[in-house]
């Protein structure tokens, strides 16, 4: 299935987006946190899903804050849900694209929030944008 979603576009939404635009800032993670952990609730999923996607939620929006934007950059994160799950995602106006780094490296001290984004994840992946940027999205299980 995973392969079957990569091949796609990111999945459609099946109910209307709930989205957050933020400046870059450090505390833009915060926020999402927030925000996904607020929606994921609300939709009823269990506490180990809103856990799980309150993480990932930060993980990708630390990586729109520190790879992809200056500070004060929009940075967007759209929940909704879609056939294969619900979907987080997040946009930056960036062109440069997430790269997944081997996470046992025992010498690395970055690098690894991918890898615990993809563990956590259905799937994963990125999509450049007609407008410029790009979306990073991640499915969750549940639904
Ligand atoms: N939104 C993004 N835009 C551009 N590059 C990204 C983005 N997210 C991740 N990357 C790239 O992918 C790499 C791996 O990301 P990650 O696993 O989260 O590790 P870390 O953030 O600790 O470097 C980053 O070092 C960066 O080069
Ligand atoms: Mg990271």
């Amino acid at each position: 299935m995973t392969e079957m979603i990569q091949n796609t576009a990111w999945p459609a939404p099946v109910t209307e987006p709930s989205s957050l635009t933020m400046r870059s800032m450090p505390e833009s993670s915060e926020k999402a946190r927030a925000f996904v952990a607020a929606w994921f609730a609300t939709c009823g999923f269990c506490t180990d899903i809103v856990h799980d996607a309150r993480l990932v939620g930060s993980e990708l929006v630390t990586n729109a804050h520190r790879h992809a934007t200056a500070p004060g950059e929009p940075i967007t994160v759209r929940l909704y849900l879609s056939d294969y799950g619900p979907v987080i995602e997040v946009i930056d106006p960036s062109d440069r694209v997430p790269v997944l780094r081997d996470p046992s490296d025992p010498f690395a001290v970055s690098g690894r929030g991918l890898a615990l984004v993809a563990a956590l994840t259905r799937t994963w992946g990125t999509n450049p944008l007609a407008t410029g940027g790009k979306v990073v999205y991640a499915i969750l299980p549940g639904i």
